[in-house]
């Protein structure tokens, strides 16, 4: 990053058009993401403007099945991931989008646009590259839905970081909430949201969160994830450990930033019991987030905590002790925690439609706002009218 650190009060003006504008079409769109921990497709159903209306009407998860997911590990690292496991892919995202609409009793014409965010296998900002696996051209074909996908990859090559994207989709949510308000998603990685007073957001990856918990637990024989963080409450955190690891340089970085799932120091549990390990992982994964306050404008009012990390005891209640602010599920805001990044793509594949962006100075470091995503087209079918 040659510009230094974005002022945040720039950057994110344009995220909502100005009031008085006319009445807006509402578009009904269907968004699906899998994420670092690679546990499954999350997939969910919004109507919006691309602006500050968002209704939801629902989704649903479907996990990969095992031995898909070590082949999904496997892809991790490289640029042009195999064929044959693009197309398996994406067919599971074509059958989700099908589970999906038999669910909420919808057809595929109901739907105006699909947000198909890929799994990603390789992320490298300072290369300018990142790589999500995922077909969507094929996506298209399959469901008969217009796909909006490959998000980042604009972000990236403008020298952004590829990463937070799901904040404008945040920003939309928090329209009628208290501000300064912080969102701290605890996916495979941390990220968290800010968003101010007038709007202004900041966001930036935070450091490792679940996936070195289910590494951790997968690696001990223990099952894939250490459910509600019952492991790591039944052990001890190393506090020494958590605080030498975060003099790590990524840490001591002000934002932006963004993490792969694969950059993670083993010396944080090596020689641990199992319990131990869970505890000193889940203590970290708050820790770095708490780390993260200091590169926030103002203190935030109020913390929701979105993605599987939300039902992770330890970490919540690390973060309760350490937050000194209230610290909640999403789901006391009525938010989804477990369907928020997929609607979030649901809602970003709209604003590609509508041509308005879906990353900003303050989020991904992108020297002004980007528009992302491709369009592809099944036959029969043109874009939605803007
Ligand atoms: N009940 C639970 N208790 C503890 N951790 C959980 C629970 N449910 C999910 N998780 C963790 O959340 C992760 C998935 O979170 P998710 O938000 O889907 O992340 P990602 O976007 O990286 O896929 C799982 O890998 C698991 O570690
Ligand atoms: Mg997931």
């Amino acid at each position: 990053m040659d510009a230094g650190p974005p002022d945040m009060r720039k950057g994110i003006r344009h995220l909502f058009r100005t009031r008085g504008a006319l009445m807006e079409r509402t578009y009904r769109a269907l968004g699906m993401m899998s994420g670092t921990s690679m546990d499954g497709i999350d997939a969910a159903v919004i109507e919006t403007d691309g602006d500050r209306e968002v209704r939801c009407l629902g989704g649903l998860t479907t996990p990969f099945d095992p031995e898909f997911r070590k082949i999904l590990f496997a892809m991790q690292g490289r640029k042009t991931p195999m064929a044959e496991v693009e197309t398996a892919l994406t067919l599971g995202h074509a059958e989700a989008v099908e589970k999906l609409l038999e669910k909420l009793a919808m057809t595929p014409e109901q739907i105006d646009v699909i947000g198909f965010h890929g799994q990603t296998t390789f992320h490298a900002p300072n290369d300018r590259v990142t790589v999500q696996m995922g077909d969507g051209p094929l996506l298209a074909g399959k469901t008969g839905i217009p796909v909006v996908h490959d998000f980042r990859r604009a972000d990236v090559e403008a020298g952004g970081e590829g990463a937070p994207f799901a904040p404008v989709y945040h920003a939309a949510r928090a329209a009628g909430l208290e501000k300064p308000l912080l969102v701290v998603n605890l996916g495979g990685v941390g990220n968290l949201t800010y968003i101010g007073r007038d709007g202004d957001l900041m966001a930036f990856d935070t450091g490792p969160a679940n996936a070195p918990i289910d590494d951790w637990v997968a690696r001990h024989g223990a099952g894939d994830q250490d459910t509600d963080g019952a492991l790591a409450l039944a052990g001890k955190a190393e506090r020494g450990r958590i605080t030498h690891s975060l003099r790590n340089s990524f840490f001591r970085k002000p934002p932006p930033k963004s993490l792969d799932r694969s950059e993670f120091a083993w010396e944080l549990v090596k020689g641990l019991s199992l319990e131990d390990g869970c505890a000193t992982l889940a203590r970290f994964a708050a820790e770095t987030v708490v780390q993260g306050r200091a590169f926030l404008p103002e203190k935030p009012k109020r913390v929701l905590v979105s993605g599987g990390g939300r039902h992770n005891k330890a970490i919540m209640a690390c973060l309760a002790e350490r937050m000194q602010v209230p610290v909640e599920p999403c789901e006391a805001a009525g938010w989804d925690g477990g369907l928020l990044e997929a609607e979030a793509f649901a809602y970003m594949a709209v604003r590609h439609l509508l041509g308005e962006p879906i990353s900003f100075p303050t989020t991904t470091g992108v020297r002004a706002p980007m528009v992302g995503g491709k369009l592809a087209l099944p036959s029969g079918r043109q874009a939605p009218a803007a």
